[in-house]
């Protein structure tokens, strides 16, 4: 399978204490670390901006996945690639030329990657499997944390599993160890966590059990 890689959403971290919250994540074996980019305008929300991505490259070594959820993502990849981030995603429905915003974020040493809104049908993705090197599918509705998970979405990530068997797919949304288990059985070799990871009591014990039910899970998928 392709390599598991577990991911805190900043988002839910300590917003006082980011930089302890991004050391807590990465000595409690995650592998990434996710990064929300809210524009107020593609979602309903603000979030973070390049500075955070920024405090983060110079606090862990970890990469950091960096989800823009921007309605024009074309003027801002400079400064987050500038800042550190890679993965970069943008959204399949964002108002840019995505096949020429994925071959930019490539060019400039970042790993591209796509995101598909809920409703989105996988097949909006296939035109770009070739300038992709990660396929990230939202099961809620982009914007917030702590929303539930929406299992119809799974489907769609089952096809494009079928599709690209060596593909990095990534699912964000309404993680917890139960909807961990039924992404992984559908094809999910990467999974975002805010809610879950940044509440759990203990988050290394946490993104063990994880690891080890996602490896279970996969080997069954559908
Ligand atoms: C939602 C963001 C998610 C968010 C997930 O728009 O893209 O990355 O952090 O939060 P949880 O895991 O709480 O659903
Ligand atoms: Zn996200």
């Amino acid at each position: 399978m392709p390599k598991i890689v577990i991911m805190p959403s900043l988002l839910a971290a300590d917003m006082g204490r980011l930089a302890e919250e991004c050391r807590r994540a990465e000595a409690a074996g995650a592998d990434a670390l996710h990064v929300d980019i809210m524009d107020g305008h593609f979602v309903p929300n603000l979030s973070m901006g390049p500075d955070v991505v920024k405090m983060a490259r110079a606090t862990v070594q970890l990469p950091l996945d960096t989800h823009l959820m921007v309605t024009q993502p074309q003027h801002l990849t400079a400064a987050f690639i500038k800042a550190g981030a890679s993965p970069l995603l943008i959204h399949v429905e964002a108002q840019c030329d995505v096949r020429a915003v994925l071959q930019d974020i490539r060019r400039q040493g970042a790993r591209p990657g796509l995101t598909l809104n809920p409703e989105t049908p996988v097949e909006a993705a296939f035109p770009f499997l070739g300038d992709v090197d990660e396929v990230l599918f939202m099961s809620v509705h982009p914007g917030f944390g702590g929303q539930s998970f929406m299992p119809q979405v799974l489907p769609k990530v089952a096809a494009l599993r079928r599709r690209c068997p060596d593909l990095d797919l990534a699912i964000d949304g309404g993680i917890n160890r139960a909807t961990t288990i039924a992404a992984a059985e559908h094809g999910v070799n990467m999974f975002v966590a805010g809610t879950y990871l940044f509440g759990a009591p203990d988050m290394q014990a946490e993104i063990a059990l994880m690891r080890s039910a996602i490896q279970q899970a996969y080997s069954k998928k559908v």
